[in-house]
């Protein structure tokens, strides 16, 4: 499947990773671990989230690489610890050995532990921002990264198994697991520009809506695809006994249900005044994609 306006992001974000992470080169065994997880690989639909929005929001880019580079860290350490023995364990990642099966558990720990301080830091640091920005957004970032966002969902995604949830429990948990990353990769432009606030509001519901339509159609490729076009295990979830859409509903009404949230989050930007044809693009991209 091709999607030509995604390549500038990923090669904008691609570069930036690369030259945030040479700052953190010592210790060489811990850089290196972190490098591995971080870069050559990724769809970056975070990132993109993160500059469409600011393009939408008519900011300039260069503020907003700090806010991609470090959702995407965030987001590299938490599938570093995602693929870990003690929970998915997942060799495979990224079409390439998981960062622990390559550098071993502890290191692999540590990597992602580093990788969640790195991303805050780049965030406090970034002198194209104002103080009040960088605070709003750690605060936001924070808050959809640990126990209100991705941490607490991964608690719930690990409860689940071997569990038949209700559907609005199995919606919760992804919406934090994986909507709470995206749904602040969508907003984030409007949370760095002060006084954006009916567009924070508008932005996050429709980050919502795309972060769980995200995350069914992950469960629909990990039933229906192979190892070898999705670079991580097939059939992971079902060797886990995951609580997933496609576990509850059966496939095809996974499929109906991930066509109705595609339609609410393109209702959303349809009530939008900004300029959104790119991140209309987007969301058929991330909800019709292969891997
Ligand atoms: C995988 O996310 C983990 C989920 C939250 C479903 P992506 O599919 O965005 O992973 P990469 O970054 O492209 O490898
Ligand atoms: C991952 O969900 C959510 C994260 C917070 C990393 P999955 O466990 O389904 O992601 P994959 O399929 O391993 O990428
Ligand atoms: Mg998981
Ligand atoms: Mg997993
Ligand atoms: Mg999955």
């Amino acid at each position: 499947m091709t999607a030509e306006f995604l390549a500038p992001f990923q090669n904008r974000i691609e570069v930036k990773l690369a030259q945030r992470l040479s700052a953190f080169d010592q210790p060489k065994t811990l850089s290196d671990a972190m490098a591995y997880a971080c870069l050559g690989g990724g769809k970056r639909l975070r990132a993109t989230l993160v500059y469409l929005s600011a393009e939408a929001l008519g900011i300039n880019l260069d503020q907003a690489d700090s806010t991609a580079i470090a959702v995407e860290l965030i987001h590299a350490y938490s599938l570093i610890h995602d693929d870990l023995p003690a929970m998915d364990d997942d060799p495979l990642r990224r079409g390439k050995p998981s960062t622990h099966i390559q550098f071993g558990d502890a290191l692999a720990i540590l990597a992602g532990d580093a990788l969640q301080a790195a991303a805050f830091q780049t965030l406090a640091e970034d002198v194209l921002l104002d103080p009040a920005a960088r605070l709003r957004l750690i605060q936001a970032l924070s808050a959809a990264s640990g126990i209100q966002g991705m941490v607490g969902g991964q608690v719930l995604d690990m409860a689940g198994e071997h569990q038949t949830l209700s559907l609005s429990a199995l919606s919760e948990m992804h919406a934090l697991k994986t909507g709470a990353l995206i749904e602040f990769s969508a907003a984030s432009a409007a949370i760095m520009a002060d006084k954006q606030v009916p567009f924070e509001r508008l932005l996050r519901a429709f980050g919502a809506q795309l972060g769980l339509a995200f995350q069914v159609q992950d469960d629909i490729l990990d039933e229906t695809s192979s190892t070898e076009t999705l670079g991580k295990q097939q059939g992971s979830d079902r060797a886990q006994a995951k609580s997933t859409f496609v576990s509850l509903l059966g496939l095809e009404a996974a499929q109906n249900h991930l066509a109705d949230l595609t339609k609410t989050a393109l209702n959303l930007l349809e009530q939008s005044p900004l300029e959104t044809d790119n991140l209309r693009a987007l969301v058929h991209y991330m909800v019709e994609r292969k891997h």
